[in-house]
């Protein structure tokens, strides 16, 4: 009995001394320790041996046992040492190799003239005011003095929602005016830009989704001077104070009078280019005094209070602002044509 625990101590401990894994550490463990295993069925024989034996047998069988025990442990810690050296040579990391370089974005051309635009206003005393792009026909066209059979309500021109003509997509900011008035009194002091919509293709110059900046100041003596002088301080803001501007007859329904504002070709300085087409000169905006049909249609008296309004492209603001010469590179996110706006 005595050489087969001897026996069984040196296999145990041979076979552990080279477990090359925890998984077979552990198979090593049950067959040698383990309830059914070889020290257990050697321990079973005792009771065959003389009862003055079994104590020195007894003694044997646990030296035995706690010898192949602190055998698995220093097995089982060495292989963890192993395996966190071998991790650790696998995970090393390079502290000094360049980090990867983050590419830091740029706001849009039109979000850059859209923000200045902005804080040109809002130094002005103006507030910015929003409206639905789905917009009610009775706001974009019937409170706004557009006649029954003018030529924006065909379905040629704007894009319907409803098949009975009472929603759209708004096709000019004008809109948010009679909004704004409705719900306040003078004075008032707005800008609202937003997008708007027309059924248009798409070439260099038109595209059917494009942002205008509307502008409605009401109170009372406010005067075309005042129209002028506003927008005369825009264009000196935004493209140097020695750009000159332009005010030309026009009409809207929604102003009396109405004028298009053009600034001095900023490529050719009046000359005339193929930017202004020879003309020497660019449209801006639309613009003009609020019709007294519109104060009166919102409960403003048109006899007591006045008032201008306007209407800017966004988009052609910022094409005559960077000299750019096709509205489509405003929408195509090329890199290469973005990162030149800083
Ligand atoms: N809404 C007009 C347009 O889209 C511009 C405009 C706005 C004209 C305000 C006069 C007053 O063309």
């Amino acid at each position: 009995m005595r050489e087969k625990l001897d026996a069984l101590r040196s296999s145990a401990l041979g076979d552990i001394g080279t477990a090359s894994c925890a998984a077979e550490l552990e198979i090593l463990r049950v067959k040698y320790l383990g309830k059914k295993g070889e020290l257990t069925a050697i321990l079973r024989q005792m009771g065959t041996l003389p009862a003055d034996e079994r104590p020195v047998f007894g003694a044997l069988a646990n030296s035995v046992r706690a010898d192949i025990e602190s055998a698995v442990a220093s097995r089982a810690s060495a292989l963890d040492a192993e395996a966190l050296a071998e991790r650790l040579l696998r995970e090393r990391l390079d502290v000094t190799v360049p980090g990867a370089r983050v590419e830091l974005g740029r706001r849009h051309p039109m979000s850059i003239v859209l923000d200045e635009t902005r804080d040109i206003f809002i130094g002005m005393g103006f507030s910015v005011a929003e409206g639905p792009e789905v917009e009610l026909s009775l706001y974009d066209f019937d409170k706004l003095n557009i006649p029954p059979n003018h030529t924006v309500r065909e379905w040629s021109d704007t894009f319907y929602i409803t098949e009975d003509e009472s929603v759209h997509l708004r096709c000019q900011t004008s809109p948010v005016q009679v909004r704004y008035m409705e719900a306040h009194r003078p004075p008032i002091r707005i800008i609202s830009p937003g997008r708007v919509f027309r059924r248009d293709e798409t070439d260099a110059s038109h595209s059917p989704m494009f942002h205008q900046i509307e502008g409605l100041v009401v109170d009372r003596g406010i005067t075309f001077g005042d129209l002028k002088g506003t927008l005369n301080a825009l264009v000196g803001r935004i493209y140097g104070e020695d750009a000159k501007t332009r005010f030309r007859p026009h009409h809207f329904p929604f102003t009396e009078p109405s004028c298009e504002v053009d600034v001095r070709c900023v490529v050719c300085g009046g000359a005339g280019c193929r930017t202004c087409k020879g003309e020497g000169w660019l449209e801006l905006l639309g613009a003009g005094m609020v019709h007294p049909k519109v104060l009166a249609g919102v409960g403003i008296d048109p006899d007591i209070y006045s008032g201008f309004a306007f209407g800017i492209g966004v988009e052609r603001m910022t094409m005559l602002r960077y000299n750019i010469d096709d509205m489509r590179l405003l929408y195509e996110n090329d890199l290469r044509f973005l990162s030149q706006f800083a």
